[in-house]
């Protein structure tokens, strides 16, 4: 599954979503498919929470979540994503909320369950920010009061979708993995080395972990094959795209 193209690089973190704004009628086809696998996925309603990783750092995983829960919230279903990489809160400035009163506070009390979950400009999302720095991640990722957390959000949402660390750079993932029902796997196209995903991936495995898909960031669609069958067909189902790009 590809997604986005390379030259959109250096966005203002709020404009990575591409929901909401005219254009990138390929980038959102291409998240529209990755939501019908989620939800083919979690089709028996008991698997809803996705844990999204990636073998290293700046791979795309906080930009592929907020994508997703946007796109899952359009379809009717309700979403809260929660920012779980404890050492470089990112996900808030996707929807462009404060990073305050978040998941840190909330477990030592501070805030409300209320309080924490912040309702976005999107339809059905809500997110769960970090908030105030977090010292000691593993605590919190292994505490009572999180798994008992994550058990009612079951209750209110039908996705639950975990930003997270990295699995080559910090061990959360391990922690994380215990909460969650499934891993979404993030690859930046032709950046990532082989040996560095494969690498990624047996450490998941070693740990039991159900990886259930990967997707592609930083993939020129515009380089690949199937770009002009996919463009066509595009362009005869939705009525935009480049309808001479038939081979
Ligand atoms: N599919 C994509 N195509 C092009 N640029 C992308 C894509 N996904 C993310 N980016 C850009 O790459 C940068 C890193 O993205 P993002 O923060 O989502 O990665 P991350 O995996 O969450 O990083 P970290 O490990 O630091 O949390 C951002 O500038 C973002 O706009
Ligand atoms: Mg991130």
């Amino acid at each position: 599954m590809s997604i986005f193209d390379k030259k959109r690089k250096k966005l203002h973190r709020s404009e990575s979503i591409v929901f909401g704004r005219e254009g990138n009628e390929i980038v959102k086809e291409a998240y529209n498919r990755l939501k019908d696998n989620i939800l083919y996925f979690a089709v028996d309603g008991t698997k809803k929470v996705i844990q999204v990783e990636s073998s290293i750092a700046g791979e795309g995983k906080t930009t592929t979540v907020s994508n997703l829960g946007v796109c899952l919230g359009l379809s009717g279903k309700k979403v809260v994503i929660i920012d779980l990489d404890f050492r470089k809160a990112r996900t808030h400035r996707s929807f462009e909320i404060e990073n305050v009163d978040g998941i840190s506070d909330y477990m030592v009390g501070r805030v409300s369950k209320e309080e924490m979950i912040k309702q976005t400009k999107y339809e059905n999302v809500s997110i769960i920010n970090r908030g105030s720095e977090v010292t000691n991640a593993s605590v919190i990722l292994t505490s009572e009061k999180l798994k008992k957390l994550i058990e009612e959000l079951k209750k209110d949402y039908d996705f639950i979708l975990l930003d997270c660390p990295p699995v080559l750079l910090i061990s959360d993932y391990i922690h994380i993995s215990s909460l969650s029902d499934g891993v979404l796997f993030v690859v930046a196209y032709a950046q990532t080395k082989k040996k560095q995903v494969s690498e990624a991936i047996s450490l998941m495995k070693n740990n039991n972990m159900n990886i259930i898909g990967a997707v592609y960031s930083f993939y020129d669609y515009k380089k690949s094959n199937n770009y002009s069958e996919y463009n066509y067909g595009y362009y005869n189902y939705y009525g935009y795209g480049d309808k001479n790009k038939k081979k």
